[in-house]
């Protein structure tokens, strides 16, 4: 089955100054994405920009898809205009998804900023498991941390931080984290991390999970030009070797990446 396919914009909300939460329906059949999964966006019509932009698959209702995205740059000041009816040109689901066992005793979901866009995605999925998973959420200040309505309406009350400290505990995630595993040590057994932010933020986890001797996975945000394998412009340093973020991953277990 072709992964490229129109798709019309039901709807795209301004969340925050630069947070927009955008919904599309597929003119076509296509796979069923997981959480971890990505799409590539054409952000303008033809040509311009040339190159089309990598969003998480966030959720999915029906058969509509949503992506949560910040606007960085022109690819995404470009998207933040579409309007209802507008057509999009996509590539996906791409990559792969968040191993997950629903058996294990303990999942720690941690996000930080936009990161929550594909932990969301995973949290909705194993909100119904017995042993709910633990999010850890953490933004620059209480209005960039997103979806936190969402999250309690699916029985998850999220544990969050603020690097300004009006919000929550005052620090980084990983900080907030430490803490709660100190004072937690049982949830250490038979327990797995899945994280999606900022590359100082994974570099940070990835050494904690070390340290506590925790399993995890990342989904890594690389830059993408093609999105399909082909250029080898997301590539990342592994245990393994070199892999392509975009068809190796975007998920690699948190000990193998080469920060
Ligand atoms: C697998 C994957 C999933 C992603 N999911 C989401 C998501 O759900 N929501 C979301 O908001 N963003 C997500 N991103 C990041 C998003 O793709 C970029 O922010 C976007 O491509 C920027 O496009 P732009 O044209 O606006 O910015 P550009 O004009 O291309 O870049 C503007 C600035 O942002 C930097 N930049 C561009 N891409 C990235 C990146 N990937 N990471 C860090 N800095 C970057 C550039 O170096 C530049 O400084 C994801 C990226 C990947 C690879
Ligand atoms: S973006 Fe081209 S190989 Fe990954």
């Amino acid at each position: 089955m072709s992964r490229l396919f129109e798709a019309s914009v039901k709807e795209n909300r301004r969340l925050t100054a630069e947070h927009y939460l955008l919904t599309f329906h597929p003119l076509k059949k296509i796979r069923r994405p997981g959480p971890g999964n990505f799409f590539m966006v054409s952000a303008g019509n033809g040509l311009d920009p040339l190159l089309k932009r990598p969003f998480s698959i966030h959720r999915r209702t029906g058969s509509d898809i949503r992506i949560l995205y910040r606007v960085t740059g022109r690819g995404t000041a470009i998207l933040s205009r579409k309007r209802p009816g507008d057509i999009l040109e996509i590539i996906g689901p791409l990559g792969n998804s968040f191993p997950v066992r629903r058996s294990r005793k303990n999942t720690i979901l941690v996000a930080g900023g936009v990161g929550i866009a594909p932990v969301f995605a995973l949290a909705e999925s194993l909100a119904a498991s017995v042993k709910k998973p633990v999010l850890f959420y953490g933004a620059k200040t209480g209005s960039d941390l997103l979806c936190i309505e969402e999250l309690k309406s699916i029985g998850i009350e999220p544990h969050v931080c603020t690097d300004s400290g009006d919000t929550g505990w005052k620090g980084p995630v990983t900080g907030m984290l430490r803490e709660f595993l100190d004072k937690n040590p049982s949830v250490s057994e038979d327990c797995c991390i899945y994280a999606c932010g900022p590359e100082h933020m994974l570099r940070s986890l990835s050494a904690l999970a070390g340290e506590y001797g925790l399993r995890g996975y990342a989904a890594l945000e690389q830059n993408m030009a093609c999105g399909i394998g082909a250029c080898l412009g997301c590539i990342v340093n592994t245990t393994g070797g070199y892999k392509r973020v975009c068809k190796d991953g975007p998920v690699f277990p948190l000990d193998e990446i080469i920060w």
